[in-house]
């Protein structure tokens, strides 16, 4: 997957609630690895498959995604954050 092309995805389509890693709406529930790891269900088990899961079908206050984004702009959207996660979005 691409990262560069997923860092546009994710601007264009995800900071307004999720700017720098974080979480707007419900603050504890960032992008942050240690957060992911806690609330995002199989996270652990396979990282890139739950964020997928999560964009496509929304939960809560996050809308779904899989009318507005093509299934390869949401593998890569995942693919960033697994990414930046990992460097603590720094
Ligand atoms: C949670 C990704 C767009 C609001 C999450 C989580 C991920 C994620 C991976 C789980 C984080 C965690 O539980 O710690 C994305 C991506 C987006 C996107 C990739 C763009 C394609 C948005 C937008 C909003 C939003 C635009 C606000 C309108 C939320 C909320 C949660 C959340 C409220 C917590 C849901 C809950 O567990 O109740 N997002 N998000 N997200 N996101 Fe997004």
């Amino acid at each position: 997957a691409e990262i560069t092309y997923g860092a546009k995805i994710f601007k264009a389509n995800c900071s307004s609630c999720h700017i720098g890693g974080g979480n707007i709406l419900i603050s504890e529930k960032t992008l942050k690895k240690e957060a992911l790891s806690k609330y995002l269900e199989d996270y652990d088990a396979d990282s890139i498959q739950a964020i997928i899961y999560q964009v496509q079908n929304g939960k809560n206050a996050m809308p779904a995604f899989k009318s507005k984004l093509s299934e390869q702009d949401i593998i890569d959207v995942a693919a960033y954050i697994v990414e930046k996660a990992e460097q603590n979005w720094q």
